[in-house]
C-alpha cells in the first residue's frame, strides 16, 4: 500500500530528475498530529466587509498570526478570502488579485479557503452569478496549487453570520492537517445548529460511536480516529471477520459486535448493544461496503443484488430503525460512506455506483427527518490506499492514484478525519451533504 514513487521523487537524486522530465511530483501532505499547531505561518485574510473583520478576530483568538495585506517574501500558511458580500461578478477583481499576489509565497501544505454565500440562496441574477463565480474560481485555483497545498470553500447560508459555529468548525477543519486530502470542495452551513467543540483536541469526548465494517481498511481507521478524538467505539463487522474485529475493538478499549448489517433487525441490535454496554448512542458511521465489479453486459442478479443490499438497502433500513426507536438524540450524527464512483460513475461499477449515488440521495432526503440538532451527511472517498486498491493491476493503479490535484492516493486516516469532523458538535449546521475526500479527482464530476 506504500506509494514508492512518492517517496522516490521527494528524495535526491531522483527529485531533480523528475523535475527536469516534467513528471508528477506529489508532495508529502501536511497531516494532523495531536498537540501540533493548527497551522504553520501567518494567515493572510483578504476581504473588506464586516464579515472579514469578524473572522480576523476569531483567527486571532485561535492564536494565529493574522495579516491583512501581503508583503513580498512573507510566507503565509493560509489565505482566507471572505467574499460573503459580493453581489456582482465585477466586484471579485480586487480580492482575487490580492490572493494572486500572495500565491507564490504560500507555504507547502498551505491552505486557501473562501468564505462566501450559496448561489441557491440568491434571488438577484448578478448576485447568484457572483456567488457561482467564487465556486468556479476556487475549483480552478485548487487545480493550480502545488506543494500539497489545497483550496476549499465554505458557503454560509443567507441570514447567518460568517462566524456561525459550523462555519468556524469548517474553517478550523479546512485550515488544519485533518483536511489533507480534501481539495476543491465546498461545505455548506445550512443553519445555526451546532455548538463549539468543548475541547479542540478531543471533540468527541463522552460520545458513543458505532462504526460498521470496522475490522479493517477505512472502517478500522475511522474507529481509531473517533477513539483518538475521545469517543467510545462499538466496532461492527461480519462474524467471519470476528478475530480482526476483536483486535480493533480491544485496542481501542471499545466493544465488538459481530453482525451482518443486512440482517432485518441490524439497526435495532446495534441500538440495543449501544444502550446495554454504553448507555447511549450518538454517532453512527455506515462504512461497511462491498464491490462486485462487472460490465453491465455481464452483470448477474447475485452481484447486483448483493451490492445494493449491503451498500444502500441496509443503511436505509437501519436509519429507519434508529429514527423510529429514538436512537439518536439532539446532537446525533449519521455519516455514510459514499464514493466518487457514485458521483462521476466508473466503468465496471454500475452496481456500486448506483448504490453509492443512492447513499448521496439518502442523506439529502433524511436530513429533514433527523431530530432537531442531529445531522446526516456522506463522505465520498476517491482513490484511497487500502487492501482493496492495492489489488488493482500496477498500471491502472498508477494512473488512478495520480489523477487528482495532489497526484497521490489518500490514506484511510484522511477519510476518517472527515468523518470525525462531521461527527463533531461544531458541525451541527452541516447536514444532508456529501463531502468528497478525493484530492480533487481530475476525472468525472
Ligand atoms: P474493505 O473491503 O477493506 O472493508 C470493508 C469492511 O466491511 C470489511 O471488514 C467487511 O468485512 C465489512 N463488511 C462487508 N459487508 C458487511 C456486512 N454485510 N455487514 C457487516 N460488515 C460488512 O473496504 P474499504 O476499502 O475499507 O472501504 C470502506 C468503505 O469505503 C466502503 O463503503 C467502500 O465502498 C468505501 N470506499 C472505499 C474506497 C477505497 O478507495 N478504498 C473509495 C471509495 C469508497
Amino acid at each position: 500500500m506504500a506509494d514508492t514513487y512518492l517517496n522516490l521523487v521527494n528524495a535526491a537524486p531522483l527529485a531533480g530528475l523528475a523535475k527536469r522530465l516534467g513528471l508528477p511530483r506529489p508532495a508529502e501532505l501536511r497531516r494532523y498530529r495531536p498537540g501540533g499547531p493548527l497551522l504553520d505561518g501567518p494567515v493572510l485574510l483578504v476581504g473588506t466587509g464586516n464579515g472579514a473583520q469578524d473572522l480576523a478576530d476569531v483567527l486571532l483568538g485561535w492564536g494565529l498570526d493574522v495579516i491583512r495585506q501581503h508583503r513580498p517574501h512573507q510566507r503565509p500558511g493560509a489565505i482566507v478570502v471572505v467574499l460573503d458580500d459580493v453581489s456582482d461578478p465585477s466586484a471579485l477583481s480586487a480580492p482575487v488579485l490580492a490572493v494572486a499576489g500572495a500565491l507564490r509565497d504560500l507555504r507547502p501544505g498551505g491552505r486557501v479557503v473562501t468564505v462566501s454565500r450559496p448561489a441557491a440562496d440568491a434571488t438577484e441574477p448578478a448576485t447568484a452569478a457572483a456567488r457561482r463565480a467564487v465556486e468556479g474560481l476556487l475549483r480552478s485555483l485548487a487545480h493550480e496549487l502545488r506543494g500539497g497545498a489545497t483550496g476549499n470553500g465554505i458557503l454560509v447560508g443567507d441570514g447567518l453570520p460568517v462566524t456561525v459555529t459550523s462555519a468556524l468548525g469548517a474553517l478550523r477543519f479546512l485550515l488544519s492537517g485533518r483536511s489533507a486530502f480534501v481539495d476543491g470542495q465546498f461545505l455548506t452551513v445550512v443553519d445555526g445548529q451546532g455548538v463549539p467543540d468543548p475541547d479542540a483536541e478531543r471533540p468527541l469526548a463522552g460520545k458513543v460511536a458505532v462504526v460498521t465494517g470496522a475490522a479493517r481498511g477505512i472502517g478500522a481507521a475511522i474507529a481509531r480516529t473517533l477513539h483518538r478524538d475521545g469517543a467510545r467505539v462499538i466496532a461492527v463487522d461480519v462474524p467471519a471477520a470476528g478475530e480482526a474485529l476483536a483486535a480493533v475493538a480491544n485496542n481501542l478499549g471499545g466493544t465488538a459486535l459481530q453482525l451482518d448489517i443486512t440482517a432485518p433487525d441490524a439497526g435495532a441490535r446495534i441500538l440495543a448493544h449501544a444502550r446495554d454496554r454504553h448507555g447511549r448512542l450518538d454517532v453512527v458511521v455506515h462504512n461497511a461496503g462491498i464491490t462486485r465489479d462487472k460490465l453491465l453486459a455481464n452483470m448477474d442478479a447475485a452481484r447486483w443484488d448483493a451490492v445494493i443490499a449491503v451498500n444502500i438497502a441496509a443503511q436505509l433500513r437501519m436509519n429507519e430503525q434508529f429514527l423510529a426507536l429514538d436512537g439518536l438524540g439532539a446532537g446525533g450524527r449519521i455519516i455514510s460512506l459514499a464514493s466518487t464512483s457514485g458521483i462521476a460513475g466508473n466503468r465496471g461499477q454500475t452496481n456500486y455506483a448506483a448504490s453509492k449515488a443512492g447513499v448521496i440521495g439518502m442523506v439529502a432526503a433524511t436530513a429533514a427527518r433527523m431530530p432537531a440538532g442531529a445531522t446526516i451527511n456522506a463522505v465520498a472517498p476517491g482513490f484511497i490506499e487500502t487492501e482493496m486498491t492495492a489489488r488493482i493491476p500496477f498500471a491502472t493503479r498508477e494512473v488512478a492514484r495520480r489523477l487528482n490535484s495532489l497526484q497521490q492516493g489518500g490514506r484511510p486516516t484522511d477519510v476518517a478525519e472527515a468523518v470525525a469532523f462531521l461527527a463533531s458538535d461544531a458541525a451541527g449546521g452541516i447536514t444532508g451533504q456529501t463531502l468528497r475526500v478525493c484530492g480533487q479527482n481530475l476525472v468525472g464530476a
